[in-house]
């Protein structure tokens, strides 16, 4: 089977064609490389063996994206290609808007258009907000979204629910929580585009020295050290997580007409925890900041992720000290081969 990816040369993007690959798949990348360049598909070329061709395409840009569909057999879609700051989100909305919501709907333009069956969507625990209950299950009150990230992928899912009614394709949404890590390889990990606003490649550049600071957003939250509570999870399971879906759209024939599905670990670890794995994997002291709350943060969010487990029988391998040390084995990578 074929499988277009799109944000494939992106960091779950990447790490997801390499499970596709080692899974049997082939995979079509297409990415208009406004967030990332190709050099992480050296890195897959590097694990699998596979050269991987880039379709430069703007998913924005319907005429573009069909002239794809047009050259290649194409079975099933994973959809990554989106901004995904939450503090970027709040600076920018419209920005997010127009990228992320054209994007997904001309994919589902070509879904229909092109007869295409399984699709699987990045969405994520951003969509949540603040939750009253935590952990979170798929059936939780979605609350407002704090970010218009957040935003975006709430409307991204009603609109997959509502096409999903009159589809013949099958869905699976996934909710990512917070991605951390790296292929263990250190051929792929995360590239951040400019000055990271995500924690963990926060931390790994500044304790490699290409960050000037390490600042922690808001020490006076209600959660048992003041900082923020998340539920990190390494992309390899992340990655993996996706090939069960496709897995599960082609072989289940009674399939419902979609799925939303929790990608967590089920661990919620504050940013303070979480500095203080890094600290003890790497043997560094991180000389970090304390400033005030970041806008667009939730208080704390963590996954139930038992329907994933039963449903396409994802099992997360890498606990948290896994994630810091593959993230820092790619930081050092990358200090070494800039
Ligand atoms: C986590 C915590 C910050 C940087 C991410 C993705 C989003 C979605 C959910 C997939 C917050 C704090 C951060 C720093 C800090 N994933 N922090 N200092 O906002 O939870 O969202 O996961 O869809 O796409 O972006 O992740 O890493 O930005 O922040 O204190 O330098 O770390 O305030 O509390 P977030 P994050």
């Amino acid at each position: 089977m074929t499988i277009l990816v799109t944000g494939g040369c992106g960091y779950i993007g990447s790490h997801t064609m390499v499970d596709l690959i080692e899974n049997g798949y082939e995979v079509i990348c297409v990415d208009n490389n406004s967030r990332s360049g190709t050099q992480l598909l050296q890195g897959v070329k590097k694990i699998t063996g596979k050269g991987i061709i880039n379709h430069k395409v703007d998913l924005c840009d319907y005429t573009a994206i069909q002239s794809v569909f047009r050259q290649h057999k194409i079975d099933g879609i994973i959809h990554f290609a989106a901004f995904k700051s939450v503090d970027e989100s709040v600076r920018e909305p419209l920005l997010y808007f127009q990228n992320n919501l054209v994007s997904q709907i001309n994919m589902l333009r070509c879904t229909e258009e092109f007869g295409i069956k399984h699709f699987v969507f990045s969405s994520s625990c951003s969509v949540y907000g603040n939750a009253d209950e935590i952990p979170v299950t798929e059936e939780t009150l979605l609350k407002k979204a704090e970010s218009p990230y957040g935003r975006t992928k709430q409307i991204g899912e009603e609109m997959i629910m509502d096409i999903a009614k009159v589809s013949s394709a099958k869905f699976v949404l996934l909710r990512y929580f917070n991605p951390v890590g790296a292929h263990p390889s250190a051929a792929i990990g995360e590239v951040p585009f400019g000055k990271p606003s995500n924690l963990v490649p926060a931390i790994t550049q500044f304790a490699a020295g290409r960050l000037p600071g390490l600042t922690v957003f808001g020490n006076d939250y209600n959660t048992r050290d003041g900082s923020c509570i998340r539920d990190f999870i390494h992309v390899s399971d992340i990655a993996h997580a996706h090939t069960l879906a496709i897995n599960y759209l082609s072989r289940t024939a009674n399939a419902a007409a979609y799925e939303i599905l929790n990608l967590g670990t089920g661990n919620g670890v504050t940013v303070l925890e979480a500095i203080r794995a890094f600290e003890k994997i790497s043997g560094k002291k991180l000389d970090f900041a304390i400033a005030g709350r970041r806008p667009g943060d939730v208080v704390a969010v963590y996954a139930n992720n038992n329907k994933a487990r039963s449903l396409i029988g994802w099992q997360p391998k890498y606990d948290l000290e896994a994630m810091m040390r593959t993230a820092w084995q790619w930081e050092q990578a990358l200090s070494n081969n800039p």
